[in-house]
C-alpha cells in the first residue's frame, strides 16, 4: 500500500493579469514533486478574479496540462494556433523550445473551475517542436465501478488507456467517489504521485485523512487505497516517472542549466523564440 508521505495547502496568489488561484505544486510548501513543476487550481465566480487571463507570455522545456472542470479557455499562440477548451476538457502542450501564447478563461453559468499542471521534459525534449493536444470531453474515458467512476486523462486505469500522449510515463485520473466507496489503483513502481481533494475528504489505507483543497503527497511503491468521505468525494490522482535531472528555473522558462535558461530569455526578447531553431 502506498502511504502519504505529506499533505500540503498551497497559497493564495494572483498570476496572469490578475487571475486568482491558489497554487499547489511550485509554492513556498512544496516546490517541485518531479517530474511536476506546478499545479495551479483556479476557482472563481466573480469575473474580478479571472477576467484579465493570462495575455500573451512564453513557454520553454517543459509541458502545461489545462483541465477545465467548469468554465472554456481560449487558447492562441504567437505561431496563429488556436484553440478552445469546454467544460470537462484537456489541453495537453508541449511548449518544447518556445510557445508565446495566451490563455483566456470564460465562466459557465458563473464558473471557471480548473487546474493547470507543468510536466516537466528530461533534457532530450526540452527543445522539441511545440505540439497541442486538445481533447473534448467526449473523448476522455468514463470507467463506472461500485461506487466510483474514474476518469482516464492519461496513462492506464484497469484496461482502460486515457487519450493523452504523453512524452514520460504520466497518470492522471479524475476520480468521484460515492459516500464511503473503496477506490484502489496501481502506479507503477518508483513513479511520484499526488491526490488533490477538490470536494469532499478522503481516508487513505495508512490512515490519514485528507479534506478539501489539499494535497497529499504519495510514497513511491505500492498501489493507492481510499476511502471516500460520507458527502463524496472528488479528487485527481496524478503520478510520473521522474526525470532525475538537474533543473534551472527561471519564471516561464524550465531548464537544465541557468546558461539554457538566460538563453531562453535571450531568445524571447530577440524574438527568435519560437521560431524555427536549425
Ligand atoms: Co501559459
Amino acid at each position: 500500500m502506498r502511504p502519504i508521505t505529506s499533505v500540503i495547502e498551497g497559497i493564495q496568489t494572483s498570476d496572469g493579469a490578475g487571475v486568482k488561484l491558489k497554487r499547489i505544486i511550485g509554492s513556498p510548501d512544496l516546490g517541485i514533486l518531479d517530474p511536476f513543476l506546478l499545479l495551479d487550481e483556479f476557482k472563481n465566480d466573480d469575473p474580478e478574479g479571472y477576467i484579465g487571463g493570462f495575455p500573451s507570455h512564453p513557454h520553454r522545456g517543459f509541458e502545461t496540462v489545462t483541465y477545465m472542470l467548469h468554465g472554456k479557455f481560449r487558447h492562441k499562440d504567437s505561431a496563429g494556433n488556436e484553440g478552445f477548451l469546454t467544460d470537462g476538457s484537456v489541453q495537453w502542450m508541449t511548449a518544447g523550445r518556445g510557445v508565446i501564447h495566451s490563455e483566456m478563461p470564460e465562466q459557465t453559468e458563473g464558473l471557471v473551475w480548473g487546474f493547470q499542471l507543468w510536466v516537466n521534459l528530461p533534457k532530450k525534449l526540452k527543445m522539441a517542436e511545440p505540439a497541442y493536444q486538445d481533447i473534448p470531453s467526449y473523448a476522455i474515458p468514463e470507467i463506472v465501478q461500485d461506487g466510483t467512476t474514474v476518469k482516464v486523462i492519461a496513462g492506464k486505469f484497469g484496461e482502460q488507456e486515457g487519450p493523452a500522449q504523453t512524452k514520460i510515463g504520466t497518470l492522471y485520473l479524475d476520480i468521484y467517489l460515492q459516500g464511503e466507496s473503496d477506490f484502489v489503483a496501481p502506479i507503477p513502481e518508483g513513479w511520484n504521485g499526488f491526490l488533490y481533494i477538490y470536494e469532499g475528504s478522503v481516508e487513505s489505507g495508512d490512515g490519514t485523512t485528507v479534506g478539501t483543497g489539499h494535497l497529499a503527497v504519495l510514497g513511491t511503491e505500492g498501489e493507492v487505497r481510499l476511502t471516500g468521505g460520507s458527502d463524496g468525494t472528488r479528487t485527481l490522482l496524478v503520478a510520473g516517472e521522474p526525470i532525475n535531472e538537474p533543473i534551472a528555473r527561471g519564471g516561464p522558462f524550465v531548464m537544465n542549466t541557468r546558461g539554457e535558461v538566460l538563453q531562453a530569455f535571450e531568445d524571447y526578447q530577440n524574438g527568435v523564440f519560437d521560431k524555427a531553431v536549425s
